[in-house]
Order: structure tokens, then sequence, then C-alpha cells
């Protein structure tokens, strides 16, 4: 609890651009979210070089991203926006971590096997103690809550089995901390297979709509999207396609699928990709025009970077103090 409030811890990765996918199923919440808890979101660079970057290219991504959380709606005074690797106690805490999971823990993730699968020139021990490191992220600010997709709560589970097995020898120092899935939970699939999550490292672009995508782009990539032969408009597991673009256009309008069909009745497939398409522009070009608002304001963007830094290091000192001390580690002297 932080002021009476529930503490809320989530973050991105600032690897590949962000998709619509990204900023309906995660991002759109998060600012729900804001209102209700206390904040913690997190822009995870240290995360990031598990797998190899450029570090020109690592550090103008995460900025952007970071700006992105703002032009987004989330506010910078409110939320604590910051760099993962501006508070040192993440590292710090993950160490100590390390020493109170398993390798056989580590070895069942399921994000482990497909990136060592994918990445198999560089499978280093950063990529095998990613989830301690995602732990230490949650553990720190004693998160109640964590929203994530699917894909992360064997992560997230495994992040509860830490606090509880650190908590069972130490008392009382970690909140165990609930997954958040969102209520609306818009999931996005991809535009060519709708089997598949719309995702950042889609090798055919035309799957995703990004964040920055250009209303003509926006508008060929839905008006192209994959559909079917039946020529009705129903939301229905049958026509994936169809449901998918009916889920982006009631996210993007704010209704709910049954309204969209509805206004939807009768018509032809084009007419409706048309519309889906100034929907999601309707909603990404008011975004874009703050981003590059925001970007342009170096001394702004600076200034929350330093004051949320200052404002994640206060309160992760507080659990990390604590931590350190129920290991055993010798009192600092001032
Ligand atoms: N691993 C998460 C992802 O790839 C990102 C992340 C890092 C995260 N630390 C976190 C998400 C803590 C939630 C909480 O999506």
């Amino acid at each position: 609890m932080i002021d009476g409030k529930k503490v809320l811890f989530s973050g991105m990765q600032a690897t590949g651009n962000l998709t619509l996918g990204n900023y309906l199923g995660a991002l759109k919440n998060w600012i729900t979210l804001s209102d209700e808890y206390e904040c913690f979101y997190s822009v995870v660079d240290m995360h990031s070089i598990t797998v190899r970057q450029d570090p020109a290219v690592l550090r103008k991504r995460a900025r952007n991203l970071l700006t992105l959380y703002i032009a987004a709606g989330l506010d910078p005074k409110k939320n604590c926006i910051y760099y993962q690797s501006h508070a040192s106690g993440h590292a710090e805490l993950a160490w100590i971590l390390n020493c109170f999971t398993y390798m056989g823990e580590l070895n069942r993730m399921t994000q482990f096997k497909d990136k060592s699968a994918k990445h198999a020139d560089n499978i280093n021990a950063g990529l095998f103690t990613y989830p301690v490191l995602m732990a230490a992220d949650i553990l720190l600010y004693q998160a109640d809550v964590v929203p994530v997709g699917v894909d992360q709560m064997q992560h997230l589970e495994l992040t509860r089995n830490i606090a509880e097995r650190f908590n069972n020898i130490y008392g009382d120092v970690f909140t165990v901390p609930e997954a958040y899935i969102g209520k609306v939970g818009a999931k996005i699939m991809s535009l060519q297979d709708p089997t598949k999550k719309m995702s950042k490292s889609d090798e055919n672009p035309n799957g995703s709509i990004y964040l920055m995508d250009d209303p003509d782009t926006i508008m060929r990539k839905c008006k192209r999207a994959v559909t079917d032969s039946e020529a009705c408009i129903r939301y229905t597991d049958q026509q994936p396609g169809l449901k998918n673009l009916i889920d982006i256009y009631s996210a993007c309008s704010g209704c709910t699928p049954q309204e969209t069909v509805k206004a939807f009745e009768g018509k032809g497939y084009g007419d409706f990709k048309a519309a889906v398409g100034e929907a999601v522009i309707s909603v990404l070009k008011p975004l874009q025009e703050e981003f590059d608002r925001l970007s342009k304001d170096k001394a702004y963007i600076d200034g929350i970077i330093k004051d949320n830094a200052e404002k994640a290091n206060y309160f992760s000192a507080k659990t990390l103090r604590k931590v350190q001390r129920k290991v055993g580690f010798p009192d600092r002297i001032r």
C-alpha cells in the first residue's frame, strides 16, 4: 500500500515497434487502472539485453516507449514512469532472488525454451534468469497486482512462488502479487493470420498495425486483412478474421462487438474494413500527434525521467534494505 492505494506494477520492453495490439490490449487498460492503483510502469531495458541489441537503437527505443506511455495518457506525475536501469534495486534484488530460485523452475519456463530456440547462438545466463529479474521488478515495489498477458502468466506464477518461499523463511517480507487479467481483454490477432496474436516481432508487416503507421498504411492493412467467404457480418469463432476486425472496431470506437455487428448488418466486408481503418486512424492519429509534441519537448521528458527515477529508487530502496537485513547482509554505517 502506498498512500492507502494498492500498488500495481507492469512493464514493457522497448524492442520492436509497438502494435495496435499492445495499445488496445495493454496500454489502454493501464490508463484505466491508474486512478485506482499506485502505479509503476517501467520501460524494462534490462530485460532487453538478454538478446543482443544495438546500443543506440535500444536507447532511442527506450525513450520512445517512455514518451509513448505519456502520449497514450498516463499522467507521469501520478504514475511512476521510469527506466528499469535507473533504479539499481532491480539488479540487486534479482541477485538475491536468484539464490531462492531453482534451476528446475527456470528450466520449465516456456518463454526460455522458445527464446533459446530462436537465439541458439546466444543462450546466455541472463536469458535463463530473465524471470527472476521480472520477479524482482514486481516484488521490489510490493506490488499487489500485475496486469500481464497470458504469455507472462507463467512468470507471474514463478514470482508468487519465489515470494512465498522467501516469506516462509523470513516472515512477511513480500506482498504476493495477483495477476490482473483485463476485463475488456481486447486480444488483438494478426490481420494476416487471425489464429496468431498481433505481434511486434511478426515477420509479415501486414499482420500488424504499428502505432506509428500513417493513415494510408493503416487503411491498406485493414483492407487487406484476411477474412472469409461467408459474406455475412457475424461475431463468431468460425469467422476469426472478421471477429478480430469487429474487436478492433469495437475497442477503437468504444462499443460492444454486438453493437458493431448491428451497425454493419447487411453491409459488405469492403465497407466494414474501411470503417475499421477509419476507427483505428481516429485513435492513432491523436496519439501520434501527442507523441510528436512530447518528443520535441526534451526538457519536459528529461524532467519526468529524473523525478520518476528518484521516486522508483525511493520505494525500491525500502524493500531492498529490508531484504538485505533479512538475508544477513551487514548494516550500513551512516
Ligand atoms: N517480461 C514482460 C514481457 O515481455 C515484461 C516485464 C518485465 C514485466 N518485467 C515485468 C511485465 C514485470 C510485468 C511485470 O512482456
